[in-house]
């Protein structure tokens, strides 16, 4: 089973040269270096160079490059989504999808600007529109080269007018839907990010919440924030241990054509070698 993992995922402006250059040595699993909401309309096109020089250049080791564009409506999106293209991106995050066809559309334009095939295309899932619709955007995944949905909360509360306190209980049925509709067609889910970087307490709250949830990582918009992140979405060394000896137990001779054993005293089914197998690919993906 090869797995990547998606543990810390760190926003950074586009237009930011000093943290493009800062992320090479950042722990973070993925990068996402956005065109969009964090930068402003006047620095659209130096964000936009500066991340095609960035991404051809490289230097990034095995971090997911990923870049934000602007939506296909605004002046900025098709030149966005062609740099995207050119600069041969790992991904193309899409803001504001509301609709299927709207992670289709940027999929196949994508291509006709010579994309390439391999590059995945991640949505925005952050308008009450996207919550509605969401099973039917995962559901596209196959034609829209589609392998992430991330969780956009600053824009949910903005749309809904919902609060985030109290443990976020107000938007907690929205983040589930989109697990499950996730889940359904086996695509990777990443929360929201944690706006107050300095409260470490808080942030390490909220991502017990997401892991308990099921999220496979959280977008970050701080260096601060990615040790925190990596530990609480990681497998815990006694959930690494329990998985590899289910792992091993399966693979006696004398359990070759069993459903289910007894380890310690407790049942394991072959649900749960599977499960055990996902942490055990996990674990060894983040070396651990
Ligand atoms: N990615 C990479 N490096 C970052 C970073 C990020 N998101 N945020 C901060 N850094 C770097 C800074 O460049 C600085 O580096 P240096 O000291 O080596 O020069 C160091 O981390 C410490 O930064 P700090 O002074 O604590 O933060 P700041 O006041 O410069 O910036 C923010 C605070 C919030 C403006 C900044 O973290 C940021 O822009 N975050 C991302 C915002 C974003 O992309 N939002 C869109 C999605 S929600
Ligand atoms: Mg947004």
């Amino acid at each position: 089973m090869t797995i990547r993992p998606r543990r810390s995922v760190l926003y950074m402006p586009g237009a930011n040269a000093r943290a493009l250059e800062k992320a090479k040595t950042l722990d973070a699993d993925a990068l996402i270096l956005d065109l969009e909401d964090s930068v402003a309309p006047d620095a659209k096109s130096v964000a936009r160079s500066r991340v095609a020089e960035a991404v051809k250049q490289g230097g990034y080791g095995r971090r997911e490059l990923v870049i934000r564009i602007n939506g296909l409506d605004t002046p900025w999106g098709v030149d966005d989504l062609r740099m995207a293209a050119e600069a041969d991106a790992d991904a193309v995050l899409v803001p504001k999808v509301a609709r299927p066809g709207d992670i289709v559309n940027v999929s196949r334009i994508h291509m006709a600007l010579g994309g390439a095939e391999r590059t995945r295309m991640w949505a925005m899932m952050e308008t009450p529109m996207a919550i509605f619709n969401v099973r039917e955007i995962a559901s596209v995944h196959q034609v829209a080269r589609l392998s992430c949905l991330v969780l956009g909360t600053n824009d949910l509360l903005k749309e809904s007018r919902a609060l985030a306190t109290g443990g976020r209980f107000a938007i907690l049925p929205w983040l589930s839907m989109t697990l499950l509709a996730a889940r359904t067609y086996g695509l990777d889910v990443i929360d929201g990010v944690y706006n107050d970087f300095r409260d470490e307490a808080g942030f390490r709250a909220e991502c017990e919440q997401g892991r308990t949830l099921g999220m496979d990582g959280k977008t970050l918009i701080h260096p601060g924030q990615i040790a925190v992140c990596n530990e609480l979405f990681s497998p815990a060394p006694e959930e690494i241990a329990w998985s590899r000896r289910i792992i091993e137990a399966f693979l006696l001779p004398e359990n070759a054509s069993k459903g289910v054993i007894t380890i310690d005293g407790k049942m394991v089914e072959r649900l749960h070698l599977a499960m055990a197998e996902r942490v055990a690919a996990i674990a060894e993906a983040t070396g651990q």
